[in-house]
């Protein structure tokens, strides 16, 4: 196709609507059936045919047929793009990116994003909302539970990358493009509460919350979504400094720019405009192109461009934009893209997808407190699965729109799976409602658990408590589940908990009174399988922790990568007596689980660490080693985390942050040197100039097994 051509014949309407996103439904036989905000569009049906791209669709059959009402209706038949949120799978679901993060291993990630494109692609989705890179400090905020990279950027950049990797691969059938998500800092909301306003220095943007939307551009994803929120007091759909001079300027991104759902609508809302004109008019010379699901785009577009207030070039390169993906994803020669019912049946949760989903969730589990009750025996004979999410399919995660609950297995099934000659009870004891006080059933649970061997008792909270708009104050655990807990460990010392969760919480209560905690975050489809295979040591855990779980809500948001203030406290897990500190009088300053912790079934012991010197220059490099020996008596896998913290700078940096990773297995007894080697350019920071560049001075690395412990180094940088 030649799209420069097509792009000279087409009216400005069409222009105007190549840039426009509708939800699937206005291309329904029935027109007038418009929901939620479409509603109050202002378009008939012959604008909706000249829209570019559509949202919300479920699966080919429909997919098929709106692309034949769409293309026979739009002028040029122009094919549409199908865009979808297909955020941690689309029928077969693997487990929420923040628990994806927890795996340390990108190599998996990509291979499910690969395996997530391939469903959605057989459903009929060309563009995928993901993925979302959103570094989050404060587990209030629901939307944590989308980032793979949890409060970290060196995670946060890998873990984008192989995203955008495995769902993009070389764009031809059974992949997708993807659309990194939101630009830029909408996890840095107030207070944890979603949409909330974001105010951030420009160092701490540039250091902390760039990075990940940078590495998918640089990994190629084709489009990028803009954010809800206001940062310092602009909404980012207008902000011209973040989406021109940064994405376009800065970084050269050659792809499309798409608003968020009704975002320019909503800067009426912020109050920072007075009409829809003016917002559209703000948003389009910021450098928005695409918008979703609001229209002003088409409906203001003439009068802005009679105007002069944008310019016929600027939509001409927008829409090319567009019609080049439509020409990379093949859509000109098959608009459907061999999506049809038959291979989505085929190919959504096949076996080979399932297996690889089990796995997902299996690396992704982490292990956070084993006063050696785990892993249970696989001989065991009598088991008791209390808690409301034994027997619960609602464990896939917030934002699997096309995944079903039915489709997942839960513990129960697991378990009876993995044990098929068990005798295997069944207790809820209490529901999982956020703050639930009844405890009624707690005594059925307790005669259950005094007559097993071992008990799972599986607690959390529901997968609608975190995602879009789910924001909470209380991190802790019901009052009911608490009592659960405590009674049901008294009445059998072989208690282990499962963790449900969308976000990191405060478990500090159920940590003193359980021997054991494996939290599985929303684990997707094969959920129940994988808790049973590490309960029972038919796997041995090897998750590290993406994201901090406090000790308290009120220590949010807690991250590692912190300044040292100038007053820190001795011990930071102790309460301090002393005054004039940085402290709590009520609770420690650390976390109870940090950044990058996990245990294991066996154990990992760390050599000396060494240096291939302790002076360097920009043109060479030192290189740090360290033998790590599996001292158990299991094979396990363990994540090296190698941190490094700038001694002395202006503005000052994190205590420590880290730079490198490496998950290695090891035999029982086995020994493996792993290296780290530091240059140059890993050194430099935002300086007070606003260079990116090194500063001479003194530098340490630090090795180890999570955020907090580990052997240090110090080395020079001289000039
Ligand atoms: C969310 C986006 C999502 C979009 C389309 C919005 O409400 O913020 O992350 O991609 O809806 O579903």
């Amino acid at each position: 196709m030649d799209i420069q051509r097509l792009l000279s014949e087409m009216s400005l309407a069409e222009k105007l609507g190549q840039l426009t996103q509708l939800n699937a439904n206005f291309f329904k036989e029935n027109e007038a059936e418009i929901t939620g905000p479409a509603s109050r569009l202002d378009l008939d049906p012959a604008d909706a045919a000249n829209a570019g791209s559509v949202l919300n669709f479920d699966g080919a059959a429909t997919m098929r047929s709106v692309q034949e009402i769409a293309m026979a209706r739009q002028p040029h038949h122009i094919p549409l793009l199908f865009m979808q949120d297909v955020v941690h799978g689309y029928r077969t679901i693997y487990p929420i990116p923040l628990a994806m993060g927890c795996s340390f291993d990108p190599d998996l990630m990509e291979e499910c994003a690969s395996m997530a494109a391939k469903e959605a692609a057989s459903g009929g989705v060309n563009v995928t909302f993901a993925p979302m890179v959103d570094l989050v400090h404060d587990a209030r905020w629901g939307r944590v539970m989308e980032t793979a990279g949890g409060e970290d950027k060196t995670l946060g950049c890998r873990m984008a990358a192989a995203q955008v990797r495995g769902f993009q691969g070389d764009l031809k059938k059974g992949k997708i493009a993807a659309c990194v998500k939101h630009f830029a800092a909408y996890g840095g909301a107030e207070a944890g509460r979603d949409y909330n306003a974001v105010e951030l220095s420009e160092h701490t943007l540039r250091e902390d919350y760039l990075p990940a939307y940078r590495a998918a551009v640089d990994a190629g994803a084709r489009l990028l979504m803009t954010s809800f929120n206001t940062l310092g007091g602009e909404p980012v759909a207008s902000n011209r400094h973040l989406i021109t001079d940064i994405l376009r300027g800065e970084w050269d991104f050659d792809g499309s720019v798409i608003s968020d759902y009704n975002s320019y609508r909503e800067m009426l809302k912020h109050g920072a405009a007075e009409t829809e004109k003016e917002a559209v008019d703000w948003a389009l010379s910021a450098g928005g192109e695409i918008e979703m699901m609001s229209a002003l785009t088409y409906r203001f577009g003439k009068e802005l461009l009679d105007e002069g207030k944008i310019t016929p070039e600027q939509i001409d390169r927008a829409v090319l934009r567009v019609l080049r993906l439509k020409e990379e994803l093949g859509l000109f020669d098959d608009p459907m893209r061999g999506a049809t019912p038959e291979e989505e049946q085929r190919i959504c949760l096949c076996a080979e997808h399932r297996a690889i989903a089990c796995r997902a969730a299996e690396e992704s589990a982490v292990l956070l407190k084993n006063d050696g009750v785990l892993p249970f025996s696989d001989k065991t004979k009598k088991v008791a699965l209390i808690g409301p999410f034994a027997r619960e399919h609602g464990i896939k995660g917030f934002w699997a729109c096309h995944g079903r609950d039915e489709d997942s297995v839960t513990v129960e099934e697991g378990v009876r799976v993995l044990l098929p000659d068990a005798e295997i009870t069944v207790c809820g004891g209490c529901s999982h409602a956020l703050r639930e006080t009844d405890i009624s059933g707690v005594a059925d649970a307790v005669r259950l658990a005094r007559e097993a061997e071992v008990v799972v008792l599986c607690l959390g909270e529901f997968q609608n408590c975190s995602g879009e708009g789910n924001s909470r104050a209380i991190l802790e655990l019901s009052p009911a589940q608490l009592s659960l807990a405590a009674a049901v460990a008294a009445a059998n010392p072989n208690t282990a908990v499962l963790l449900f969760c969308g976000r990191p919480l405060a478990i500090s209560d159920l940590a003193d009174t359980v021997p054991a905690i494996l939290t599985m975050f929303q684990p997707g489809t094969e959920g129940g399988t994988a808790a049973a295979r590490l309960l029972f040591g038919k796997t041995c855990p090897s998750g590290r922790l993406s994201m901090s779980f406090p000790y308290c809500t009120g220590q949010e948001p807690i991250y590692y990568a912190h300044q040292s203030t100038a007053r820190p406290t001795p011990d930071p897990h102790e309460i301090c007596e002393g005054g004039y500190v940085s402290r709590y009088l009520d609770a420690p300053t650390a976390p109870l689980y940090p950044f990058g912790f996990g245990l294991s079934y066996t154990e990992f012991s760390y050599g000396e660490l060494k240096a291939s010197g302790d002076t360097m220059t920009e043109k060479d490099s030192i290189t740090f080693t360290v033998t790590v020996t599996n001292t158990g008596s299991l094979a396990g896998k363990e994540t090296v985390q190698w941190y490094l913290r700038d001694e002395v700078a202006c503005p000052v940096r994190p205590v420590k942050e880290l730079v490198e990773f490496q998950k290695i297995e090891l035999a029982p007894g086995e020994s493996r040197e792993v290296r780290f080697t530091v240059k140059e350019p890993l050194l430099r920071y935002h300086t007070r100039s606003g260079e990116f560049a090194s500063e001479t001075g003194r530098f340490t690395v630090t090795v180890g097994p999570d955020s907090e412990r580990g052997q240090s180094c110090a080395f020079t940088l001289v000039k």
